[in-house]
């Protein structure tokens, strides 16, 4: 499954499902062991590190928002490229557990350009009960992005795609996105870095298309995008190879 799905986000939740399976014992063969032991290298933990950091920031500003809205104001949140949209899924239905009173107050705007993914994740939203918050976009994330206002939302949320793009195109997206939140609200993004162990992930998992970048040139994507030293925080991993770029916008310009 991973291996033949480079870039897609079944590939990732293949990646993500392994302690799971693990502790199943669906991993039990000697495929199973070979699967864990190669999706147990420090490039698939980082990916998995990288989806909890973001599920924990997510459910983190969804908190602070709720806690500090104006009565009747809304919070709308944007998943861009989303996959499977576990992070965004999973923060949202423990939020909405803590917080029943927030249902019908709080958006969760899908975008992808699989089908597919999407139905992954409308799949999951069901699963854990949210789907009445969650709005689906079969779109591609530019041609979404330009469409939107200015100052529209709480958070935008995008990993899993910086790692794809040029760098001319990596900045546009950030810089259309920035224009896109509103003032205090938060972008969470990711990147891909150099690793020794980057071989496993182009020979092993078979997975060319990547573009590693440290975290100085992926901080100054997110400075050409706009987004100033004061705005811009790195969450690290322990395995340093998946850092978590946190954005809150505090100005308009
Ligand atoms: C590596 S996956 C990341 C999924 C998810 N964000 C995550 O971290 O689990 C990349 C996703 O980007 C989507 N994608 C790629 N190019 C896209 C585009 N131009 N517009 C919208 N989605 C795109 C793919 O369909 C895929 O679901």
């Amino acid at each position: 499954m991973v291996r033949n799905g480079v870039t897609t986000s079944e590939a990732l939740d293949g990646i993500n499902a392994i302690p799971v399976m693990h502790r199943r014992g669906q991993l039990d063969t000697f495929g199973g062991q070979l699967v864990n032991f190669w999706l147990n290298q420090p490039d698939a933990q980082a990916v998995r590190n990288r989806l909890r950091i973001t599920y924990k920031e997510i459910l983190q500003e969804f908190c602070r928002l709720w806690e500090s809205r104006q009565p009747g104001q809304r919070i709308r949140v944007l998943s861009l490229a989303c996959g499977s949209a576990q992070a965004t899924i999973e923060a949202l239905s423990i939020f909405l557990a803590a917080y029943s009173e927030a249902r019908g107050q709080v958006e969760l705007h899908l975008v992808d350009l699989s089908g597919s993914s999407l139905m992954r994740a409308t799949h999951l939203a069901q699963i854990r009960g949210v789907q009445s918050c969650v709005f689906i976009h079969i779109k591609d994330v530019k041609s979404f992005v330009r469409e939107q206002p200015d100052s529209a939302w709480d958070i935008v949320e995008m990993v899993g795609f910086l790692d794809y793009r040029p760098w001319k195109s990596a900045e546009n997206i950030c810089r259309e996105i920035r224009r896109i939140m509103l003032v205090n609200g938060l972008f969470i993004s990711a990147h891909i870095g150099p690793s020794p162990w980057s071989f496993v992930v182009r020979w092993v998992t078979n997975w060319p298309l990547l573009i590693r970048r440290t975290v100085k040139e992926y901080r100054q994507i997110l400075f050409g995008a706009g987004f100033t030293d004061r705005e811009i925080e790195m969450r690290d991993e322990p395995h340093r190879i998946h850092p978590v770029g946190v954005c809150r916008k505090l100005v308009n310009f």
